[in-house]
């Protein structure tokens, strides 16, 4: 199999990147290594020591840990804590930030923040699930980290990038010059440059959203739900409705074929589900590289903060024809 791999691309890109170090893709070989090992668990979940199934424990979201969650976030977060480019690591997993301390050699200049496992709840069904990631650079002064650089605005990222471990294992990232997807040969390892310069068409034909949800939703979101569903030739409505209950394959189909995620917050939870560190901001950042656009439902999250490290944010995200029409709806 000819192409590029990951590693090639990578490093030249940061021969055409003033001012690069190196430390960018250095961080990111080890990125490329965890997600190869998140990989070979999932394909092979069921055989052998038991993998599948729930450890026991409950994490932060009060949701039941998965076997295969703590799997990948133990093992993004070690790979991560010994590569000497990362100060810190917020993970949807842990409570706090696991902090790397400077006097430690293996501390570096990079804010690390991920989804380890999403789309837990599909883990033992055999459907696509994902690995999410956003890459900061530290900001405060002095030695410690401090809120200032664990709750940067989504437009601060130097780097994002999804895994999506599915019928093939795709690494999707993009550093702020287009996006760019590879996906994994397993007979060798290596991710090949598969999808270049990935770029999500201007409206798309497939809206998504668990519509199981819709006694808790608001008129406003009722409607524009129902507005997909009406038959108009001119704007190729009715829209198709597909919801696989993994962000990371939901948002991939998107950027792919074009259309709008929905994560709507409703009148149980006014902030959604999704978390804006670990889920909202990488993908605002990739959906705005690739001409999308991403929002809370009133505004663009790629321009907004978070208040604290877990903050639950709506998400309406994909193609730009339809998220403004969604704002303009909800609005
Ligand atoms: P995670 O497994 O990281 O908690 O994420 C699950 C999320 C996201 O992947 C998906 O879009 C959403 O949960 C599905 O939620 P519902 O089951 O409420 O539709
Ligand atoms: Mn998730
Ligand atoms: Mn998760």
């Amino acid at each position: 199999m000819s192409g590029i791999t990951l590693v090639q691309y990578l490093r030249a890109q940061e021969n055409i990147t003033p001012g690069a170090t190196g430390e960018f893709s250095s961080l990111m070989n080890e990125v490329l290594v965890a997600a190869k090992l998140v990989s070979r668990e999932v394909n092979r979940a069921g055989i052998g020591e038991d993998i599948i199934g729930l450890t026991g424990e409950v994490n932060v979201q009060g949701e039941e840990v998965q076997k295969l969650d703590h799997y990948a976030n133990e093992t993004f977060i070690k790979i991560l804590s010994q590569s000497g480019k990362v100060c810190a690591i917020g993970s949807e997993e842990n409570e706090t930030a696991v902090l790397v301390p400077k006097e430690q050699q293996t501390s570096g200049k990079y804010v690390f923040m991920m989804d380890p496992l999403d789309g837990s709840s599909n883990i033992d069904v055999n459907v696509g699930i994902g690995t999410i990631f956003a890459v900061y650079k530290k900001i405060s002064s002095g030695d410690t980290v401090t809120d200032e650089d664990l709750l940067q605005k989504a437009d601060r990222q130097v780097g994002a990038g999804y895994i999506l471990y599915g019928s093939s294992t795709m690494f999707v990232y993009t550093t702020g010059n287009g996006v760019h997807g590879f996906t994994l040969d397993p007979a060798i390892g290596e991710f090949y440059l598969s999808h270049p310069d990935l770029k999500i068409p201007s409206r798309g034909p497939y809206y998504s959203i668990n519509e199981g949800s819709v006694s808790l939703w608001n008129d406003k979101q009722k409607s524009l739900v129902q507005y997909f569903k009406e038959t108009d030739e001119e704007t190729g409505r009715p829209y198709r409705l597909r919801y696989i209950g993994t962000l990371v394959s939901d948002f991939h189909r998107t950027l792919l074929k074009g259309g709008i995620f929905m994560y709507p917050g409703d009148c149980k939870n006014p902030n959604g589900k999704l978390r804006f560190a670990f889920e909202a901001a990488p993908l605002a950042f990739i959906v705005e590289q690739a001409g999308g656009k991403a929002s809370d439902g009133k505004s663009n999250i790629y321009t907004q903060s978070p208040t604290e490290l877990h903050q639950r944010i709506p998400l309406f995200i994909g193609s730009k024809e339809d998220v403004e029409l969604a704002e303009s709806k909800l609005r």
